[in-house]
């Protein structure tokens, strides 16, 4: 049997900061001034600390609609059973940036703790309850949008017409950029999506592109799509 997370179901479970910096090989030009959207941002703390570095984000998630304690119960369990299986699947990862399941455990608690407390704290002027593909926001609301472990990865779970509504979703309400990491699934190959999205005939007028990132935790999935919307 292939090695791969055993999971019933996309899960919760959050990154920082520091890591979204390092997946989208983000910097100062990208983001300071802009309006940025977190998508599917979970109980990552990107929007927590991006926020108290005085930029301007906002996160979306499904999983807005239930309370801060439900969410967190939620959470909890997910990496409980994420980190359960990773000993047995150690060499599907890299360990660079985490040393060990236990160096990871730490980090993913303390995204998830500083996403609960400003969630408690900002409430709905930060966290948008949306469930992907549809939005509420107006055309063009945000500069750049980020999609992390969503798209791709969950090829499994997620079909290719849910990528490209995604996509052309993401499109209408972003006027920048769209860059999705990884784009590799759950099992680190690249994912049978990559190719059919960029050939896309709905999608062709846009400028899309792979580019080599400087963070790899799951084997081989050191690469972003840059979808640029604008020349
Ligand atoms: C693995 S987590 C990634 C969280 C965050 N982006 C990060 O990288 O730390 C996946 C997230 O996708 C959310 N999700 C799954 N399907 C969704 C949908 N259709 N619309 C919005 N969120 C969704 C889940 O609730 C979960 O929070």
């Amino acid at each position: 049997m292939d090695k791969q997370l055993n999971l019933d179901d996309i899960v919760l479970i959050g990154r920082t900061f520091d890591e979204y910096a390092r997946m989208f090989a983000l910097d100062d030009d990208l983001l300071v001034s802009k309006t940025i959207l977190d998508v599917a941002s979970g109980v990552s703390s990107f929007c927590a600390e991006a926020n108290s570095r005085g930029l301007n984000v906002t996160a979306t998630d499904k999983i807005y609609t239930l309370s801060p304690s439900q969410i967190e119960q939620k959470c909890k369990q997910d990496l409980a059973k994420v980190v359960d299986q990773l000993p047995n699947i150690l060499d599907l990862y890299v360990w660079n940036y985490f040393k060990n399941v236990q160096s990871l455990k730490i980090h993913r608690e303390r995204a998830y703790k500083t996403f609960i407390d400003d969630l408690k704290a900002y409430g709905a002027k930060r966290y948008i309850p949306t469930r992907y593909p549809e939005t509420e926001f107006s055309d063009n609301r945000f500069s750049i949008s980020l999609v992390s472990h969503l798209l791709f990865l969950y090829e499994n779970h997620l079909d290719y017409y849910f990528h490209k509504m995604a996509i052309l979703e993401l499109a209408r309400i972003t006027s920048q950029e769209i860059r999705i990491f990884p784009v590799v699934n759950l099992k680190g190959e690249q994912s049978a999506f990559i190719k059919p999205i960029m050939q896309d005939k709905d999608l062709e007028r846009f400028r899309i592109r792979l580019e080599k990132v400087d963070y790899e935790f799951l084997k081989n999935g050191n690469e972003m799509m840059v979808i640029r919307l604008i020349d």
